[in-house]
């Protein structure tokens, strides 16, 4: 690529020639800048420098954190390209949801794609990926698609799976890096990929945590400093249920519930000790996997978190938590 794309933003540099070879420098030192393409033929021009075969994307919203940094990461070590895509998806936001409010921090986004060694950022406007307005025909989550998260944000996770879909045919991805935060999102995407036979391998990175334990998201800059002590509950339940585990699962869920009961500012919308795979409430003789997931508001944000967990006997958490 010799010249920059048209549209590309202030501080997006064309490509390196060693990025039309495929050859990326070390991340973190004097990383070129990626090619930045913000239309369908930007993109197709750009990614048809990539070699097929080895393309894994990391899809973002932007704001990005070290949480998404390390998928990106654990992308570059793995695969010959990595693209991200950052893309304020509007069919995922209900009315009445933050769409508006959202941050938006596209430079310093590119910034920690440079540093992470990201071939190629894709960061369409929503006329791009929607050139005819809201899509007609979508995908369904389906009844996995109803609970928990989707319970409280009808219709969201077909706006996602949607777009999630439509990005890994633009981008031509072998794989694609999701975050365990999201583990609804998660195995939507996991079961979008088997029961639609996508060609993409969906690989899961752990949540990235500060080190008070609280998770990483782009909506915790909506916490004021009273709000993030008030949301440490939420990571501080999840760790009392999994210190609980090979109890069985009501200790693991009384002793989270403990938990957040002493904190009266989190509004609490569910705490369940569920299936991994069916995201129904595990029996109290299940023994084995399980996911521990908490979601509440804290001030005006809505937040969640989640756990795997082994219930049984030697259970405990199956992520490392990063200790308070
Ligand atoms: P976004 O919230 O920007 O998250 C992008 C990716 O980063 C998701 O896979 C998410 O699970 C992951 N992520 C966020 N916080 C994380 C953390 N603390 N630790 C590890 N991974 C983390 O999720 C979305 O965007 C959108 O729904 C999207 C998939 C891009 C579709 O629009």
């Amino acid at each position: 690529m010799t010249a920059a794309l048209p549209g590309a933003q202030p501080g997006a540099q064309p490509a390196q020639p060693d990025s039309a070879t495929g050859s990326q420098p070390a991340p973190g030192r004097g990383a070129a800048t990626p090619v930045v393409a913000r239309t369908r033929d930007e993109l197709r021009e750009a990614r048809a420098r990539l070699d097929d075969g080895d393309v894994a994307v990391v899809m973002t919203m932007g704001a990005l954190h070290q949480g998404h940094a390390t998928l990106i990461r654990q992308a570059r070590a793995a695969h010959r390209h990595v693209v991200v895509t950052i893309f304020l998806n509007p069919l995922q936001f209900g009315p009445k949801e933050d769409l508006s409010r959202y941050p938006r921090t596209f430079d310093a986004d590119l910034e920690i794609c440079t540093q992470a060694g990201v071939d190629l950022v894709f960061a369409p406007t929503p006329d791009v990926v929607y050139p005819e307005g809201d899509p007609g025909v979508r995908i369904s989550a389906g009844p996995l698609g109803d609970v928990l998260e989707g319970q409280a944000r009808p219709g969201h996770f077909d706006g996602m799976l949607t777009v999630v879909a439509k990005l890994m045919h633009l981008t031509r991805c072998s794989a694609a890096y999701f975050g365990q935060k999201d583990a609804q999102q998660l195995l939507l995407i996991r079961r979008m990929c088997r029961d639609l036979d996508f060609p993409v391998r969906v690989v899961a990175v752990p949540t990235v945590r500060e080190p008070d334990g609280l998770a990483m998201s782009s909506r915790n800059t909506y916490l004021t400093p009273s709000d993030r002590e008030t949301a440490l509950c939420l990571s501080a339940a999840l760790r009392a249920g999994a210190a609980a585990a090979a109890e069985g699962p009501s200790a693991v869920r009384r002793a989270a519930r403990a938990v957040l009961v002493r904190e009266p500012l989190a509004l609490v919308d569910y705490l369940v000790l569920v299936h991994p795979d069916t995201l129904e409430d595990v029996p109290e003789w299940y023994r084995g996997e399980a996911l521990l997931a908490v979601a509440g508001r804290v001030g005006t944000t809505r937040l969640i978190d989640n756990l795997p967990v082994l219930v049984g006997p030697g259970g405990g958490a199956l992520e490392t938590f990063a200790q308070p």
